[in-house]
């Protein structure tokens, strides 16, 4: 039986195709190959096209004996979603929508939903648990929150079962240098400071250094790569031994500061980073890291990669794929 990965050729969707590989399973991506790229596939068997193309997806299914899906198809850009909301509605949430009908149509019911630590917007409480309420302040979180809600529906309607993953911060890369992310189409952290490090931008902006945290920089739960791989694998396991529909946090447990980043990676480079410090960013909280019992305790399932793998990781991608893929 076959594993059906949508956005397979993406950062995170790579990573995690060949780790499922790598267990004996077949898979099978589809990517629109919009943001993916190619390359990332591998020697995967891949069909380009849109989780929206239901005949696409019913007939990708059958001829590949398709018995659980693992979704990453999405747009995950938080600042272009509150420019353009009608292009994630319509590509993430009716997307989806469209995917998993087709799906209930052949019989596909087990699915690992990629989902965000972004609805919980600013935490009340950290750690942050499940039944936080969602407080989404964008259109991009607010698509994962509608999609996660469509699963329960699907759960509580049909005979699919899902887990929905919500990520905090991921970052890091292959460990074997092979598979990372783009950065130049990345507006996060990692990637930015590796730019500062290896000269590839003048300097690091530091969006904030006055939020009620111990060095006054953002602090968030970044988790490597391959552990977050990991909890795909673990959640496919799940629902293949008959689990139950659940939402689970998928992060390290542990807050790291702006600061600290730039520490750490100075420590494992022996380079500097040159950084200046400006205003917050809009919608930025102080700190969102995560309560992980729910997901230990389900999975038995924990990370065990550490901030410096994530650095050393990340620098040796970038060093050696400057331009992605494409390098
Ligand atoms: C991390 C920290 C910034 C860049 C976002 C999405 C979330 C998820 C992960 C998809 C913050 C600071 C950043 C920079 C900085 N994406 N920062 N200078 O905002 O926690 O989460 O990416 O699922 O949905 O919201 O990640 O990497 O942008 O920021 O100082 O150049 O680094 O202020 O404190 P974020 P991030």
């Amino acid at each position: 039986m076959t594993t059906l990965i949508t956005g397979g050729a993406g950062y995170i969707g790579s990573i995690t195709s060949r780790l499922i590989r790598s267990t004996g399973r077949a898979v099978v991506v589809l990517d629109t190959l919009e943001n993916g790229h190619r390359k990332a596939v591998g020697d995967a068997p891949f069909v380009q096209g849109d989780i929206a193309d239901t005949e696409l997806v019913e007939r990708v299914c059958r001829e590949h004996q398709v018995d659980e899906v693992v979704h990453f198809a999405a747009y995950k850009a938080v600042g272009e979603s509150m420019e353009n909301p009608a292009k994630y509605f319509q590509n993430n949430v009716t997307g989806s929508q469209k995917l998993f009908d087709a799906l209930s149509r052949v019989g596909v019911n087990r699915v690992v939903f990629s989902s965000t630590a972004g609805i919980y917007g600013t935490p009340e409480v950290v750690p942050v648990t499940e039944q936080a309420e969602p407080r989404c302040e964008s259109v991009y979180a607010e698509t994962k929150l509608m999609i996660e809600k469509t699963l329960q529906w699907y759960s509580r309607t049909t005979n699919m079962r899902h887990v929905s993953l919500r990520y905090f911060n991921a970052a890091g890369a292959a460990t074997d240098g092979t598979l990372g992310e783009d950065w130049r189409f990345s507006q996060n952290l990692i990637p930015h400071v590796m730019k500062a490090v290896m000269g590839a931008s003048p300097a690091l902006t530091v969006f904030g250094n006055d939020f009620p945290t111990p060095d006054g920089t953002g602090v968030r739960d970044y988790i490597h790569v391959e552990d977050l791989a990991t909890a795909h694998v673990a959640a496919l396991e799940y629902l293949r031994n008959n689990g139950d529909s659940v939402t689970c946090n998928v992060g390290t447990g542990f807050g790291t500061s702006v600061m600290e980043i730039i520490h750490a990676t100075e420590r494992v480079t022996g380079k500097n980073v040159p950084y200046t410090v400006a205003g917050r960013r809009a919608g930025d909280p102080a700190e969102c890291y995560a309560d992980t019992q729910r997901i230990q305790q389900l999975f038995g399932w924990s990370p065990t990669r550490s901030l410096d793998d994530i650095i050393a990781s990340a620098f040796a991608w970038h060093s050696s794929h400057p331009l992605g893929h494409d390098s």
